[in-house]
């Protein structure tokens, strides 16, 4: 069954046509790889999905239901959480505050006062653990390395218990030791049954822990398969050589 289906999506900016009647279906319990050269239109359909953007036309359906014109927070309580490809955490707020800030409940924990808080904090704590960060929990922010932020942000946007996951490069710019950490949280998320979507450069981590793979290019798919067959397919080869 299709979680998140998008149906001849559109969306430009200006002249360009960043998204261009793109056909995406994201299977349940499945971690889908998206890739493509600089410019395919990789993020903005995160962006359309998430509702930060609003497609010119086409359809996005999340569980069959039809959520374009969604806010965001809407989008995020039906069951769909993001990362950015750039992080974004609240630098002068720490480690934890910035996890109970990007829980959706928060407003609703609020009325029944701080106890219920409480609750939320040892989640919070309990992601830390699950990224491993646990002992910065009460560091700013901005004193984290970029790893480190990396962790942060992964493990904030678990707080809303999301049904589907969408990583926009999550290894990007990260160290080997962190790669394969990320890696195996990734794959310790979909066997709790977390459906992934990843937009990732780094094909060591796309060949092994994602089928299928869609490759995208000029807003539209262009490939879709196993990694074997994406890896061998012609036409992908040439949408990256023209980069
Ligand atoms: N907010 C925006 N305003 C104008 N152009 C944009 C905006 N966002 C993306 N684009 C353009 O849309 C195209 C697709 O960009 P993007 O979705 O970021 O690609 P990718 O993530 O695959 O690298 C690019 O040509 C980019 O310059
Ligand atoms: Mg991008």
């Amino acid at each position: 069954m299709a979680l998140l289906e998008i149906k001849g999506l559109n969306k430009s900016f200006g002249g360009i046509q960043a998204v261009s009647d793109c056909n995406i279906s994201v299977e349940k319990g499945k971690i889908t790889s998206l890739i493509g050269p600089n410019g395919a239109g990789k993020t903005t359909v995160f962006n359309l999905v998430t509702g930060l953007l609003s497609p010119d036309s086409g359809e996005i359906l999340f569980e069959g239901k039809k959520i374009n014109h969604l806010q965001p927070h809407q989008i995020t309580r039906m069951g769909i959480s993001r990362t950015f490809q750039i992080t974004r955490d609240l630098q002068e707020m720490t480690v934890l505050e910035n996890m109970v800030v990007q829980s959706q409940v928060h407003g609703f924990w609020d009325m029944f006062g701080s106890s219920m808080l409480k609750e939320e904090e040892e989640r919070a704590m309990d992601l830390l653990s699950f990224v491993g960060i646990t002992h910065l929990a009460h560091e700013k922010s901005k004193n984290l390395s970029y790893g480190q932020k990396k962790l942060l942000e992964f493990a904030s946007v678990l707080m809303s218990e999301p049904k589907l996951l969408m990583l926009d490069e999550p290894a990007g710019g990260v160290n080997p030791t962190l790669l394969e950490s990320i890696i195996d949280r990734i794959v310790e998320l979909n066997k709790k049954g977390v459906t992934i979507l990843i937009v990732e450069h780094n094909m060591e981590l796309v060949m092994k822990i994602s089928d299928p793979v869609i490759c995208m290019a000029y807003g539209t798919v262009l490939a879709q398969g196993s990694p074997k067959e994406i890896q061998d397919n012609q036409q992908v080869l040439e949408a990256y050589l023209g980069e």
